[in-house]
């Protein structure tokens, strides 16, 4: 039996002729403990398809389960570190992870609930930090701390909607070795989505490209057939790495290319180049603006 499961999955937003249809005839199996990138442009409907996985939007057609049941809310089961940090900035590190902590152990004892959180808090290199609040953390450590709060809730599907897109390079890749650290010790089932095909190759078991926006759709499922813990420098020299890393290129760019609307339109510029100078003007002495007839126009055409 699969256990997370998109059928022929489409959606849109807003009604009538303004209506815009982001996502279609998503189709995507995943089994358990395997962990999947999903790598698209900007814009293209990323967040929107980690919305329907999480039960915080609905397919407009199509099924979303999770082990068989359809999933129709938000539930503990699905734990999500969203784009944006979206930490409580009045509680600090510990408190936000031990918020998560009490809504889904409500039943634990007080000191098996710290262990817990000090456990998570350890395991995303945070300890110096569990006393800090949010505005007292860097962009890195606050998604850490949304990692931490995730695994804490010890869900059955982990969903990381772009977790490192805002973070600087460097820390970038700290975090990736992070990610891939504890899911080699957690083996939780990942759904991660990233615009870096780099990561999710470093990252994930399989890698599936979204065709470029509207109507976006799932291209073909890769699997990366490089064994594990991988070494980021040998990677770049890898001829699966690199092969991997021009199919998912070519998916994208051919996608993007079909989208491209055929009508061209002609826009008129006004003649805007700046005066040199140096050299004498043509109606020298006169003052006012260029007569119509001066003008110089130019056409261009814009896809
Ligand atoms: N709640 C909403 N109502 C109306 N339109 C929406 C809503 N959510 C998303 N959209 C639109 O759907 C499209 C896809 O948005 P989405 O946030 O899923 O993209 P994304 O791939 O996550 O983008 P990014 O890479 O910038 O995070 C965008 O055009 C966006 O404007
Ligand atoms: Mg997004």
């Amino acid at each position: 039996m699969p256990f997370l499961q998109l059928s022929d999955v489409s959606k849109g937003y807003g009604e009538g002729p303004g209506r815009t249809s982001v996502l279609r005839d998503i189709s995507l199996t995943i089994e358990k403990g395997e962990f999947v990138a999903i790598v698209g442009y900007s814009g293209v409907g990323k967040t929107t398809l980690i919305n329907l996985i999480a039960g915080l939007a609905r397919p407009d057609s199509g099924t979303v389960t999770l082990n068989d049941l359809e999933i129709t809310e938000p539930g503990p089961d699905r734990g999500i570190v969203f784009q944006n940090y979206s930490l409580l900035p009045w509680l600090n590190v510990a408190e936000n992870i031990r918020l998560a902590v009490d809504q889904v152990f409500p039943n634990w004892a007080e000191a098996k609930k710290s262990r817990h959180v000090d456990h998570y808090i350890a395991m995303v290199n945070l300890t110096p930090a569990r006393d800090k609040k949010p505005a007292e953390l860097s962009g890195g450590m606050r998604q850490r701390v949304s990692v931490a709060r995730a695994l804490a809730m010890d869900p059955q599907i982990l969903l990381l909607d772009e977790p490192l897109s805002a973070l600087d390079a460097l820390t970038r890749a700290t975090l990736q070795d992070e990610i891939g650290r504890i899911w080699q010790e957690n083996r939780k089932t990942v759904v991660l989505i990233t615009n870096d095909p780099d990561e999710g190759i470093y990252l994930a078991d399989r890698i599936i490209p979204l065709s470029a926006g509207p109507n976006a759709t799932l291209g073909p499922s890769l699997t990366v057939d490089i064994p594990r813990p991988r070494d980021r420098r040998a990677l770049n020299h890898d001829p699966r790495f690199k092969d991997l890393r021009r199919q998912i290129f070519a998916y994208m760019l051919e996608s993007r290319a079909a989208q491209r609307v055929a009508v061209s339109r002609k826009l008129v510029l006004p003649d805007l180049e700046p005066e040199d100078l140096d050299r004498p003007r043509p109606n020298a002495g006169r003052v006012g603006p260029i007569r119509r007839g001066e003008w110089k126009r130019e056409t261009v055409e814009v896809q």
